[in-house]
């Protein structure tokens, strides 16, 4: 594999809902390791772009590439590719166990030795699912849960994670703890992962690189840390005037 081809490579991507065309000639590129964001308003089209990737949403032209190859478009093909999506209000199983819900994330798998392994670094990341391996999942906080569906996801061992609002309908405390390890996450194993926040200024802060999709089209792109300065994103997305 050549050194200079992206990591995930989507080029001239665009989907559409019968007439509404949620998704216009997205060109989005990510490079390996990185943690990379998009931010945008209600309806923009965030989790359009997320389950497009992970092959739950077809798309009408365009093509989507993770590692120089083109995305399965079945759903349980995508994971083998190694593409796992956490979806928008996480999915948690609620009458099976915390445990349950882990080893329904490792299906594409069939070395149960290696199923516990992957286990054990799920447990390591998050303490507090191994305390509560046995307790079904319904009954876990939302911060809790929030870190079961992405424990989940790490089960099917993704080469990139997709995490659509992780951040969604949690307390400020444990926003910042959840975000806090993916950004762990991501240090400790270099996983890829795409985060779609409405948090603007969290998701800026922990990625390398962030995407602002207004209405289907990316209109703005550059370094997370750059989009915290710019005066159009401080403007629109920060809550903050531009002077
Ligand atoms: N199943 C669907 N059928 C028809 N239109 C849809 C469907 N899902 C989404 N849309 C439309 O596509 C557009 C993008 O929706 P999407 O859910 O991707 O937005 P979003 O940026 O994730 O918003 P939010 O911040 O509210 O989660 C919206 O106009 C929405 O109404
Ligand atoms: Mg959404």
């Amino acid at each position: 594999m050549a050194e200079n081809v992206p990591f995930l490579d989507i080029v001239d991507l665009n989907v559409h809902y019968g007439g509404i065309h949620a998704l216009r000639n997205i060109n989005l590129q990510i490079a390996k390791g990185e943690i990379a964001s998009v931010i945008g308003a209600n309806g923009a089209g965030k989790s359009t772009l997320l389950k497009t990737i992970g092959s739950v949403k077809a798309f009408t032209s365009g093509s989507i590439k993770i590692n120089g190859a083109e995305i399965p478009r079945q759903s349980y093909q995508v994971v083998k590719a190694g593409v796992t999506l956490v979806p928008e209000g996480r999915r948690i199983f609620g009458p099976l166990s915390v445990k349950e819900n882990l080893l329904l994330g490792a299906y594409s798998k069939s070395d149960t030795e290696q199923i516990d392994r992957t286990m054990e670094e799920v447990f390591t990341l998050f303490p507090v699912l191994r305390d509560r391996a046995k307790q079904p999942g319904g009954t876990l906080s939302g911060g809790e849960q929030q870190m079961l569906a992405i424990g989940r996801a790490l089960m099917s061992e993704p080469q990139l994670l997709l995490l659509d609002e992780p951040s969604l309908g949690l307390a400020p405390l444990i926003i910042d703890l959840v975000l806090d390890t993916i950004v762990k996450l991501n240090e400790e194993t270099g996983l890829t992962i795409l985060l779609v926040e409405q948090n603007a200024s969290l998701a800026l802060e922990i990625s390398d690189h962030s995407f602002v999709l207004e209405t289907g089209e990316i209109k703005i792109r550059g370094r997370g840390i750059d989009l915290l300065d710019d005066p159009r994103v401080k403007e629109s997305y920060l809550g903050l005037s531009a002077a």
